[in-house]
């Protein structure tokens, strides 16, 4: 079985004008904590401050070569070995495809090897369940249920606290990696450039 070529390389400046059109697609402020329109000025607020901070790290999720999404880490702490994650495809049109799931993949390897942390969270809107429930197949567990944690379009959102640490991924991770096989992933290739 054959999958898409999937690989996660640093965020770049040329890629300023490209993150900020892809915020600001419907499809992908729908399931973010704050959904204004995000305007070129804070924009690039934000993205001088993210790019800078040593606390964050932002990659490109590319498919077949082609920039098709944006995953992050943050709060990235030494002193307390963990740190926070998210991601997005920008076009619905990619989703579904295992793109989500590889980069997943990706992701936990890199906090728990390369940067050799203990524990990896992430926050998830209780109504987008198809993504916690896809966070617990990797052995993410959930640890907190946040009420009324953001407002989103003058109503208050729940929001699902998900955690995995890096004895639960010892475990979960021949699970996780005989499931992308499966779907023609390439394993040798889930590495964070
Ligand atoms: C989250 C996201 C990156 C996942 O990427 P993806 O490529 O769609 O995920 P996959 O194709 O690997 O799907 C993984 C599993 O979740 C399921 N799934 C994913 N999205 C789903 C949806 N909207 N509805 C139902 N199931 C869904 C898939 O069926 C699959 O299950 P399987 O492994 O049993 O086949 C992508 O859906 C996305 O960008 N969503 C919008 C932004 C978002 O919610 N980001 C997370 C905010 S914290």
């Amino acid at each position: 079985m054959s999958a898409p070529e999937v690989r996660l390389r640093g965020v770049e400046a040329g890629d300023r004008d490209r993150l900020l059109a892809w915020r600001n697609l419907p499809e992908v402020a729908a399931w973010m904590y704050s959904d204004h329109v995000i305007s070129p000025e804070e924009h690039a607020r934000w993205f001088a401050a993210a790019t800078a901070d040593p606390a964050r790290r932002y990659w490109i999720i590319e498919m077949d070569g082609a920039p098709v999404g944006l995953a992050n880490l943050a709060d990235i702490s030494r002193e307390h070995r963990k740190c926070a994650w998210a991601y997005y495809l920008a076009d619905p049109a990619v989703r579904g495809k295992g793109v989500g799931s590889f980069v997943e993949f990706c992701v936990i390897e890199h906090v728990f090897g390369a940067l050799g942390l203990n524990k990896l969270n992430c926050e998830v809107l209780i109504e987008n369940e198809a993504v916690w429930k896809l966070h617990e197949s990797f052995g993410f567990r959930r640890e907190a249920l946040f009420r009324a944690h953001v407002w989103k379009a003058g109503q208050p959102r729940d929001v699902v606290g998900l955690g995995l640490m890096a004895a639960d991924w010892a475990g979960q991770r021949p699970v996780s990696a005989e499931r992308l096989a499966a779907k023609g992933f390439d394993l040798a290739a889930a590495v964070v450039g």
